[in-house]
């Protein structure tokens, strides 16, 4: 009876701690940690992105890893272009969805929550980053691949390795580069 009741107990201690891991692992594959953490661009450097880039109201803009989705806003309110933000982090989507909503902007800027790495986005004409020059390699195949030749591509703050920029700006002591698909 004693070893009967000893094989019962340790059969529901063993349960116990496979049961929870069960339940942790989708939270965690559904949204797995961002692979850099959120600081906005200034609102100077927002408009020079979109200067250098030309941005016109027949560009879509995407970029990747949004944050407050102030430059897919900001591309569709001053511009006229459609603007689309992408974010892994939902409270920066909260964030996004709230400044489209305060800008009555969301006819042209769709947020979008999921890993810029895994996301569509051929239908870009303009694509901005504001990641790690790490990042930016990794992305640089994916960028090749599925965006149509004469896409802009710029980055605020770090440049793309090897790949030398067709422009590069200074803006108040922040770097702005700039590239057009294919990237050699
Ligand atoms: C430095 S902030 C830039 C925010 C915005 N683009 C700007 O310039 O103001 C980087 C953003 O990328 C997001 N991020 C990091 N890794 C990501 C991933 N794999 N997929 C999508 N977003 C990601 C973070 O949550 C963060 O909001």
């Amino acid at each position: 009876m004693t070893r009967l009741i000893a094989l019962g107990l340790a059969t529901a201690l063993l349960a116990v701690p496979s049961a929870a891991s069960a339940q942790a692992a989708p939270a965690q594959t559904a949204t797995r940690r961002p692979d850099v953490i959120y600081v906005p661009t200034p609102e100077e450097v927002v408009e020079a992105m979109l200067q250098v880039a030309k941005v016109t109201k027949n560009d879509v803009v995407y970029d990747l890893g949004t944050g407050d989705g102030r430059i897919p806003v900001t591309a569709a309110k001053k511009y006229g272009a459609r603007g689309v933000g992408i974010d892994i982090d939902p409270q920066r989507i909260k964030d996004a969805n709230e400044n489209v909503a305060k800008n009555n902007i969301g006819d042209r800027v769709k947020i979008i929550q999921g890993d810029l790495f895994e996301t569509d986005i051929s239908e870009a004409t303009v694509v901005t980053l504001y990641l790690l020059p790490s990042l930016n390699q990794k992305l640089l195949p994916k960028l090749n691949k599925e965006l149509k030749p004469g896409t802009r591509i710029v980055s605020h703050a770090f440049d793309m390795g090897d790949k030398k920029a067709e422009q590069e700006l200074d803006v108040n002591g922040r770097k702005v580069y700039l590239w057009t698909i294919p990237i050699k």
